[in-house]
């Protein structure tokens, strides 16, 4: 599946200033709450819509209405920061939660927290700023997998080639939607240039 990356200039814009190392906290988190809005518009421009009847204050209207249920699952602790912006535009979503983090050494990831809503029938966005080794995302979508959950997208806002290819090789029907491509993973396994560590730059620890 192909990845899908955002082509509009106010993506590239925010993504520089995440990138930015004297972007503070708040900013960060504003920053993010708007690439994340971007991210799930695009993530969501196929979902299927049903015909429906409405009537106005003047006559009765056609229109149409979302079809299919809405699951997002953002991947503790930085996705947090992706999935209020998503619910502003989709209220009536369920949000499911899958706790996961790297070893600092190896940089392999290790579960600690998994709670999912019911995922047979739903559209589920898995959440996660930064796609590096692909450890966590493929972790992530073998778990949903294993619940039930078929159709399957991952939003990423940095996303490096070895991520695509490890979540393509084990998931390869999992559209990606990042905002920027990067180069490469240095010796620690982070993204180069990257935005550095995202969780605690949206935290601030
Ligand atoms: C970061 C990031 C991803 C993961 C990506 O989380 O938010 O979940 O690393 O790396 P990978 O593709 O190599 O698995 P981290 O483990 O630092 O935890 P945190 O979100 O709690 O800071
Ligand atoms: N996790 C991050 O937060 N940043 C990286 O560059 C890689 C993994």
């Amino acid at each position: 599946m192909p990845l899908h990356l955002l082509a509009h200039p106010l993506a590239a814009h925010i993504v520089t200033h995440l990138r930015d190392e004297t972007t503070e906290p708040a900013t960060f988190r504003r920053l993010t709450h708007q690439l994340s809005l971007l991210l799930a518009l695009k993530a969501t421009h196929d979902l299927p819509t049903r015909d429906c009847t409405v009537d106005t204050p003047l006559e009765r209207a056609t229109g149409r209405v979302l079809a299919k249920p809405l699951v997002i699952v953002p991947i503790l602790r930085a996705g947090l920061g992706m999935v209020e912006s998503i619910v502003d535009l989709f209220p009536d979503v369920s949000i499911g939660y899958i706790g996961l983090e790297r070893d600092h050494l190896t940089a392999v990831a290790r579960s600690y927290y998994c709670k999912l809503p019911p995922l047979a029938g739903t559209r589920i966005l898995l959440v996660d700023p930064m796609l590096a080794t692909g450890g966590s995302a493929v972790n992530a979508l073998d778990v949903i997998a294993q619940r039930g959950g078929e159709d399957l997208h991952l939003l990423n806002i940095v996303a490096s080639p070895e991520g695509i290819r490890a979540v393509e090789t084990a998931h390869p029907k999992v559209p990606i939607y990042a905002a920027a491509l990067d180069r490469e993973l240095d010796e620690r396994k982070y993204i180069l240039p990257g935005l550095g560590d995202f969780g605690d730059r949206l935290y601030g620890t």
